[in-house]
């Protein structure tokens, strides 16, 4: 193998700060406080707790260390990591979703990056002063119905910034990204979190103190836990934004020496997500948009769970109620951190299929990195020009495909690997001491919880499959369905491969 392609983390900071980056993402900002909303505030707490300690650490745990079993025997994406791990062939045929769900997720999370970067720009240029409520709304309608080339080309440059840190490897480009984003992602965030947390009515022409959307999200309520909904909405959050299910963790931990920790490091990414979920993620866009809108409003506007609507259209205008300076300064660190999140994400995205044309074709990081950005920019097309066809991927590749592979890898990790072995991946070199409780949790709870899930996500997928569809989400299925072929493919060429090497 060329020299180039021997890739390692540089520091254990670096690699902890990557794998923070890789699941604090757009997830925490726009769609857990949107979720939270949606999903009744306290009531949905309670269950998103309870999945991240049943669903979210046990699957942390297990990614981690098949990244770290599949380094040492030499592969860094899911397809060989899985095919080394189960005695069947068909195993490497199920790793083929961890390079399906990288690239389609990223097709469409790299075009919301884009915005980010556009609506930073608009803030820090005073564009959005002035203008009502309705104008910044329409304004951002037109930016993304395509009105003015700029979002396209946005969109390719951001692609193109992505390749160009891929290119620059681990140590030289994953890791720099994450040591200078986390730290000004988590400076902004604190900022503005303490901004929406103290804002008090009648100050800047806000109706109600912004605790008052704290409130409606941290006051326990239990009328629905017994909502099969809300459960399968915060198993979902778990899933999307710890980068769960993706094959991204299991990339990046695969780079991490035989004998290192990956416990603690594990738990000190995984926490580090919850704190900025939950405490800054909360913190922003609720109290802000409560203060000026009030409880209701804000539900109704979170509709569907996605926080575009109030990240996007009604936080611009927001922040022009605080005055010139203040306004361009929140607008640039609030589409700063948007930014920031997104592309230590989108990285992580990017590293599973280099790692697999590196070690199993012979490509150089390079050219890798580029195969990268031009598939994200062909199978992006259809999400630029389609809300649906942005939707189609957000569901297949981005919710159920995650729920899919993470109840695949749990079954190969804990019963055809076997726990015992598998605990001994787990707290090998380990820094602390792993409660034994996850042993069992690992291997008879989390299966169950994601069977539950999946199997309680049926009718849906079944009513979604029957529904009437538009040539756009025709063009979406179409081609989702191409590239899990033509990954299965290639693992069939890279399996012939190693037969005659
Ligand atoms: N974990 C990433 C996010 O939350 C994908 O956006």
């Amino acid at each position: 193998m060329d020299t180039e392609n021997k890739e390692a983390w540089g520091s254990r900071i670096g690699l902890v700060l990557a794998m923070a980056g890789n699941a604090v993402g757009l997830g925490n900002f726009l769609r857990f406080p949107a979720q939270a909303m949606q999903n009744g505030g306290g009531a949905f707490i309670i269950p998103y707790l309870v999945c991240f300690v049943l669903m979210g650490l046990p699957l942390l745990y297990v990614e981690w260390a098949m990244g770290r079993f599949g380094g040492k025997n030499g592969s860094h994406s899911t397809p060989f990591m899985f095919g080394s791990m189960g005695r069947s062939f068909l195993w490497k045929y199920v790793g083929v979703m961890g390079l399906f769900i990288s690239v389609g997720i990223c097709s469409y999370y790299t075009y919301i990056e884009a915005w980010t970067i556009s609506w930073a720009y608009h803030s820090a240029m005073g564009h959005f002063m002035g203008m009502s409520q309705e104008q910044v709304a329409a304004f951002f309608s037109t930016f993304i119905g395509l009105g003015t080339p700029e979002p396209v080309l946005i969109w390719i440059a951001c692609v193109a910034l992505n390749t160009w840190i891929l290119s620059r490897g681990l140590q030289g480009g994953v890791e720099v990204a994450a040591k200078i984003g986390m730290p000004l992602l988590l400076l902004f965030g604190i900022v503005l979190a303490v901004r929406g947390a103290t804002m008090s009515a009648g100050h800047h022409g806000a109706l109600y103190s912004g605790v008052l959307g704290l409130n409606y999200l941290w006051t326990p309520n239990f009328t629905s836990i017994w909502d099969p909904v809300v459960w399968r909405n915060a198993a979902g959050q778990i899933f999307f934004t710890l980068s769960l299910g993706m094959g991204s963790i299991h990339c990046y931990a695969s780079y991490v020496k035989s004998k290192d920790d990956i416990a603690l490091n594990a738990m000190s990414a995984g926490w580090m997500n919850e704190f900025v979920e939950v405490v800054l993620g909360s913190a922003i866009i609720i109290p802000i948009a409560v203060g000026y809108l009030g409880v209701d409003k804000v539900v109704e506007m979170t509709k569907g769970g996605s926080g575009f609507g109030i990240g996007f259209m009604t936080l611009p205008y927001l922040f022009t109620q605080w005055g010139p300076l203040l306004s361009a300064l929140s607008g640039i660190m609030w589409f700063g951190l948007l930014f920031f999140a997104g592309i230590t994400s989108s990285l992580a995205m990017g590293t599973p299929v280099m790692a697999f044309l590196e070690d199993h074709f012979g490509w150089k990081r390079r050219s890798g990195a580029l195969a990268f950005g031009l598939a994200v920019l062909a199978l992006g097309v259809p999400s630029v020009l389609s809300q649906e066809a942005f939707n189609e991927f957000d569901y297949w590749a981005g919710t159920i495909a995650l729920v899919v592979f993470s109840l695949a890898e749990i079954i190969l990790f804990a019963w055809v690997f076997g726990m015992e072995k598998g605990w001994k991946e787990i707290t090998d070199g380990s820094d602390m001491k792993v409660p034994v409780a996850f042993k069992y949790i690992i291997k008879y709870v989390t299966p169950v919880f994601l069977l539950v899930v999946f199997v309680g996500s049926m009718p849906e997928i079944w009513a979604t499959l029957t529904k009437k569809i538009t040539t756009h989400v025709a063009v979406a299925r179409l081609l989702m369905v191409s590239l899990f072929g033509g990954i299965t493919w290639l693992v069939y060429l890279a399996n012939k491969r190693r037969a005659t090497l």
